[in-house]
């Protein structure tokens, strides 16, 4: 497992408790600035930028703030989260401690992916280790800070991991996704201002009060700051989780893990962008590779319509069905998906209706579900399949 600069899992690990006694030594203002310069941007996958989340909800008016954190790890492909929290739980907790004492929070809650019940104990046992070492808890270090962290068990289902089902669904409802306005940070978990950001941010936050903004900023390649975890699976020799720049190139990857004979890769789960053989010096970028959590690799073996078929039967699964264009919309392509392979489909101008219908779901979804579905099927009918009334060389 892993190459390049390991901030996030390598062997070379601040003490326990190190940045969050930094972070009490500085005002909560000053620990929001820090992250903030940082630019680290959430590594959940829609990327929005930590800093000023934290901005947002420490200048929420509103008492009993909340910090959660996303453990919900449903996006196919996925296990970075997974591996971070087996082996460096104590950071996740550490980041949620610093994030509170920055924002005015004294309650944490971890919401944790329902398939991962044997990650409990690890949590359990990190959490009572902190406490024991006054790092949590009530008067943390005699200062004056209290932080709790909770730790509940998903829903188990992919939506569930969208930041205001989860919160609906804490809140021990049928977890479907809010209208937004109003947003999370001002009215979130049983409407207080609440930050909700993924495992592998909260884990980032300890290494950027230690280093400094500047020297965080500076690991990241392209537009991007900080180092990035990547859980690479399909047809590679070495699947598993890499922590590489982020904004590294797509290839750099590849070539560690061992791809060969590539005919196509997934980037950032099923609602990320597929990509051809030509496009592997992309960087893995906000900006021009959006990497989520998970690449997967495809060879030159596998049919790239039964990656679609089965990318599309998730989403239609997924879908709870509230809004009209991704509940029906996943559903009609999945079944021109079906179309096209029974042979019905003779000429890819068949298939407009369904690239506007595609910009239909993209604009008119009401969560980013919806919004990003359409993605594998524009990307794999664009550049994987070939109908017979394709012209030569086209
Ligand atoms: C359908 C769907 C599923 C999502 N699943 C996850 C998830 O499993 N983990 C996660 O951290 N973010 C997930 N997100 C993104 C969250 O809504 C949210 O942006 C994220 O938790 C914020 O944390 P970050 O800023 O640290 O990335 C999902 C979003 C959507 C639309
Ligand atoms: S986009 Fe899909 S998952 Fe999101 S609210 Fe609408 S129906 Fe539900």
């Amino acid at each position: 497992m892993a190459a390049g600069k390991r901030l996030l899992l390598g062997d070379d690990q601040p003490s326990i408790g190190e940045a969050l006694i930094k972070a009490m030594d500085m005002s909560p203002a000053d620990v929001v600035f820090e992250v903030r310069e940082s630019d680290i941007r959430g590594r959940g996958g829609a990327g929005f930028p930590t800093g000023i989340k934290w901005n947002l909800a420490g200048a929420a008016s509103g008492d009993h703030k909340m910090v959660i954190c996303n453990a919900d790890e449903g996006e196919p492909g996925t296990f970075k989260d997974r591996v971070l929290i087996e082996k460096m739980a104590w950071k996740l907790l550490e980041g949620m401690t610093i994030a509170g004492y920055a924002i005015g929070s004294s309650h944490g809650i971890i919401y944790l992916r329902a398939e991962y019940p044997y990650l409990v104990p690890i949590l359990e046992k990190a959490r009572q280790d902190l406490i024991s070492q006054g790092l949590l808890g009530d008067d943390i270090q005699g200062r004056g800070f209290s932080f709790n962290i909770e730790i509940r068990s998903g829903a188990g289902a992919y939506v569930c991991g969208e930041e205001t089902s989860l919160i609906e669904s804490l809140e021990g409802k049928r977890g479907e996704p809010r209208n937004k306005p109003p947003f999370p940070v001002n009215s979130g978990y049983l409407a207080r201002p609440t930050v909700v950001n993924n495992v592998e941010t909260f884990a980032a936050v300890p290494h950027i009060l230690l280093g400094g903004a500047e020297w965080y900023q500076g690991l990241g390649r392209d537009d991007c700051s900080g180092t990035k975890l990547f859980s690479i699976s399909g047809d590679v020799e070495n699947p598993g989780v890499y922590e590489l720049p982020m904004g590294a190139a797509l290839r750099e990857l590849l070539e560690l893990s061992g791809a060969k004979d590539i005919a196509a890769v997934q980037v950032g789960g099923a609602s990320g962008s597929t990509v051809t053989p030509d496009e592997l010096d992309k960087p893995m970028s906000f900006s021009a590779l959006p990497p989520g959590g998970s690449v997967v690799v495809f060879n030159s073996s596998r049919d790239m319509l039964d990656v679609l078929e089965n990318f599309m039967e998730f989403f239609v699964h997924e879908s709870c069905g509230q809004c009209t264009p991704c509940r029906e919309g996943n559903r009609r392509l999945l079944d021109i998906i079906r179309s096209i392979r029974a042979g019905e489909i003779a000429s890819r101008d068949d298939l407009k209706p369904f690239f506007l219908l595609a910009d239909v779901m993209k604009a008119g979804s009401k969560c980013g579900l919806g919004q990003t579905s359409p993605n594998c099927f524009v990307d794999i009918i664009t550049k994987f399949i070939a109908f017979p009334g394709d012209k030569e060389g086209a």
